[in-house]
């Protein structure tokens, strides 16, 4: 099969890879010239691990190549993907979606034979209708079909998404268009990955009901941890209770300051609004946003409480900025609140992250980057761990000590709970987690 893959972002990027590995021939087309240019250099504009190394095989097979025009690569293509941005709209929160339209109008003065043009970017219900509105009206003769095919994969884990999903999931009700995207994913019959075929609509709902289904579970166990606060229980312990019953499972019931990222924010906001504009508002998810929303703001005022009530002149270190380990997006990660927050508040703030430090460095200007995590502690009053990265998962807890403020008991904040609060009380840490009763950490220290 020939591809054309219009936008070269994290899922145009990863998905064009992947599809070029199955043994489709594949062009990946943006419209901004430096990640052309950078990717033909052999250079990812994001971090995604074996993306390097994946979109290098495939170049060298001559089975992936990147441009900036796009009109010979979807006149050639059996399937045009738009993996475009769908962020925020400023001022409603509905899905911007003039990318789309934008890729919809190009695409259509290009069309030539059969085509499939296929929506993977994150888009409303009825965006496929306007896509193909905006085609027929632009290229009436076009022998084209437009299909939903929404993307499911996690950054940081993207590659292995994509190739084995748990499904994968087409709108469509024409046949042709059907049998092309069968070809599409052939590779993946293999794997026994289940093909759904729904109508568009369907298709394009389902993703939104996804991620804000994941939302929820996310906002319900940080709810569950304020209160285990409260009342003396440990959330890690309820949401291995929990998490074992086959019904419930053991994913996103993991504590912590918010979700955050190029998804589920924006989505769960353009969800509501389908739903307030189709007249049945979703209260749930409603909640789950204004409950997300103030809990990133909440985690600094938890920083400052675990600091005795004030950071004024403190120096605060962050381990982690971006919104989960493994990649370098730094979208509507909790960071930025916590950050402004902390320095609203008087504290110094001084970070280190793997990968973000970049793209962080640009929205928070006023924080000092260090070069690695004992840097990034060294004279601080308190530690908060953010992100989950491995590497912050077995530092060495004496030399973190000793590197810290020389003062009391310096506070280590583990937004994660990836550290024990007994052995973090051993090394002489005033420990701080997310659900984790003091009652908890003091008994289990004793
Ligand atoms: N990032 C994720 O983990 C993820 C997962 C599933 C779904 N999605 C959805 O996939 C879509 C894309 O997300 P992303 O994170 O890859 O976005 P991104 O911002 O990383 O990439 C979008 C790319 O499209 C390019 N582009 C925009 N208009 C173009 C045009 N007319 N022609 C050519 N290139 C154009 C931009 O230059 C940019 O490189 C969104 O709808 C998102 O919600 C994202």
């Amino acid at each position: 099969m020939r591809i054309a893959m219009i936008g070269a972002g994290y899922v145009g990027l990863v998905s064009g890879a992947c599809l070029a590995d199955f043994g489709h021939s594949v062009v990946c087309i943006d419209r901004e010239p430096e990640k052309v240019a950078s990717l033909n250099a052999g250079r990812m504009p994001i971090y995604e691990p074996g993306l390097d190394a994946l979109v290098a095989e495939n170049v060298r097979q001559g089975r992936l190549a990147f441009h900036t025009s796009l009109p010979e690569a979807v006149a050639e293509a059996d399937a045009v993907f738009i993996a475009v941005g769908t962020p925020s709209r400023r001022g409603d929160g509905f899905a911007d979606l003039s990318f789309v339209f934008d890729a919809a109008r190009e695409i259509a003065g290009a069309l030539s034979g059969f085509t499939v043009v296929v929506t993977k970017s994150t888009v409303p219900v009825g965006t496929g209708d306007e896509v193909e509105r905006i085609i027929r009206e632009a290229n009436p003769g076009a022998d084209v079909s437009v299909a939903s095919n929404p993307e499911f994969l996690r950054e940081g884990a993207a590659i292995a998404d994509f190739k084995r999903p748990d499904r994968i999931v087409v709108g469509t009700g024409d046949a042709r268009a059907e049998a092309v995207m069968r070809e599409v994913y052939r590779p993946l019959y293999l794997n026994q990955a289940p093909i759904l075929v729904t109508d568009r609509r369907t298709a394009e709902l389902t993703k939104y009901a996804a991620n804000a289904f994941l939302a929820a579970k996310i906002t319900f166990i940080n709810e569950i941890a304020d209160l285990c606060e409260q009342v003396g229980a440990d959330v890690q312990q309820v949401a291995r209770g929990i998490g074992l019953d086959k019904r419930i499972g053991p994913k996103f019931l993991h504590a912590g300051p918010g979700y955050g990222g190029s998804c589920f924010p924006k989505d769960t906001l353009a969800l509501v609004k389908t739903a307030q504009d189709a007249g049945t508002p979703l209260r749930l998810v409603e909640t789950v946003v204004a409950v997300n929303e103030q809990r990133k703001r909440a985690m600094a005022r938890k920083v400052i409480k675990a600091c005795g009530g004030s950071v004024r002149g403190k120096t605060i270190a962050l381990l982690g900025l971006t919104f989960k380990p493994d990649t370098d997006d730094m979208r509507d990660a909790p960071s930025l609140a916590i950050v402004a927050g902390l320095q609203d508040a008087g504290a110094k703030v001084r970070a280190y992250d793997p990968e973000g430090m970049d793209h962080a460095r640009a929205l928070m200007p006023a924080v000092d980057y260090a070069e690695n995590a004992y840097a990034c502690a060294e004279g601080a009053d308190a530690l908060v761990i953010v992100t989950e990265w491995n590497a912050f998962r077995a530092l060495d807890l004496d030399r973190l000590r000793r590197t810290m403020s020389s003062g009391s008991a310096p506070v280590l904040v583990d937004l994660r709970n990836i550290y024990d609060p007994a052995s973090a009380a051993r090394y002489g840490f005033t420990y701080c987690g997310v659900g984790r009763s003091k009652e908890n950490a003091a008994v289990s220290a004793s």
